[in-house]
C-alpha cells in the first residue's frame, strides 16, 4: 500500500554548494560526536527505513553514507553469515568508526566498506539486493540527485529494492523547514544538508513506489521503500 504524494504546490529544493572535500572534512571533523548529536532523533528513523527494507539471510545489501555504521550492524545481523552488506562513505573517519563497531559486534566479516564518492557506485550492474540510505540523499546537491539514484538502480538487481530516509519538504507549511533552509543558506558549512522530495526523486528515477512514509522528528521525513522494475 502506498501514500498518495501531496497535491500541494512544490516550491524549489535548495542548492547544496559544498564541495566533496568540504564534506568530507566536515563529517571526518564531527565523526567522533555525530551520534551524541544525531542519534537520539534520527536512530527511530532509521529503524523505521530498516523494517521496511527487511533484509534476510543471504542478501546482498548496499548502505550509502554509512556513518558510524548503526545500520551496517543492524543488516549484517540481518543477512546472516552467507550475506554480505557493502558500505561506502565519503570520510574515512567515520569508515574507521563504523569498522570499530562492527568489530565490536563481531560482524566485520560479514562487510566490505570502502571509501568514496556514492554519485559513482564502484560495485557491478545487478550485483545487489538492496540498496539503503539514511540521512545521506539530502546531502547531495540537486542536479546530482537523479545520478545518485540512476546509480543506486543499476547496482541492483531487477526486482531489488532501494529505501531511503530522508528530511522532507513535503510537508504542509512546517516552520521548521523554513528555518531549516534559512541556517543551510547563510551557514553552509555548519548545515550542508537541506530537505528534498524524497519520494518524488525515487519516483521519477523510475523506481515503483511500494511504501511510503511520513515522520517527523524535529523535522518532517520522508521513509520509502521502492523496487526495481
Ligand atoms: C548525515 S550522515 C548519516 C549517517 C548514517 N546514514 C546515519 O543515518 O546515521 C551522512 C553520511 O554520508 C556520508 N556522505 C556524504 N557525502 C557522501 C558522498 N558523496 N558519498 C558517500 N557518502 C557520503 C558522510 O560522510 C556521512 O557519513
Amino acid at each position: 500500500m502506498t501514500t498518495s504524494s501531496s497535491k500541494r504546490p512544490q516550491t524549489s529544493v535548495l542548492r547544496v554548494f559544498q564541495s566533496k572535500d568540504q564534506t568530507r572534512s566536515f563529517y571526518n571533523k564531527i565523526s567522533g560526536v555525530y551520534d551524541l548529536l544525531s542519534d537520539r532523533s534520527e536512530a527511530p528513523m532509521r529503524k523505521s527505513g530498516l523494517e521496511l527494507l527487511k533484509a534476510s539471510t543471504g542478501e546482498r545489501v548496499l548502505e550509502i553514507g554509512f556513518g558510524t555504521g548503526h545500520s551496517l550492524v543492524a543488516v549484517a545481523k540481518a543477512v546472516g553469515p552467507k550475506g554480505k552488506v557493502f558500505g561506502l562513505d565519503l570520510s574515512d573517519k567515520m569508515l574507521k568508526l563504523a569498522k570499530t563497531n562492527l568489530a565490536k559486534a563481531r560482524l566485520l566479516e560479514r562487510t566490505r566498506l570502502r571509501c568514496g564518492d556514492a554519485a559513482q557506485l564502484p560495485y557491478a550492474d545487478g550485483s545487489m539486493d538492496g540498496v539503503f540510505m539514511s540521512f545521506t540523499l539530502e546531502l547531495f546537491d540537486t542536479p546530482e540527485i537523479p545520478k545518485v539514484l540512476r546509480e543506486c538502480k543499476r547496482v541492483l538487481r531487477r526486482g531489488g529494492r532501494i529505501v531511503v530516509v530522508g528530511m522532507s519538504k513535503d510537508a504542509k507549511r512546517d516552520p521548521l523547514i523554513g528555518i531549516f533552509e534559512w541556517i543551510h543558506m547563510h551557514f553552509p558549512n555548519y548545515l550542508d544538508c537541506r530537505p528534498i522530495y524524497v519520494r518524488k526523486a525515487i519516483e521519477r528515477a523510475g523506481f515503483t513506489i511500494k511504501r511510503a512514509l511520513k515522520k517527523h522528528m524535529w523535522i518532517p521525513v520522508e521513509i520509502i521503500l521502492a523496487y526495481n522494475g
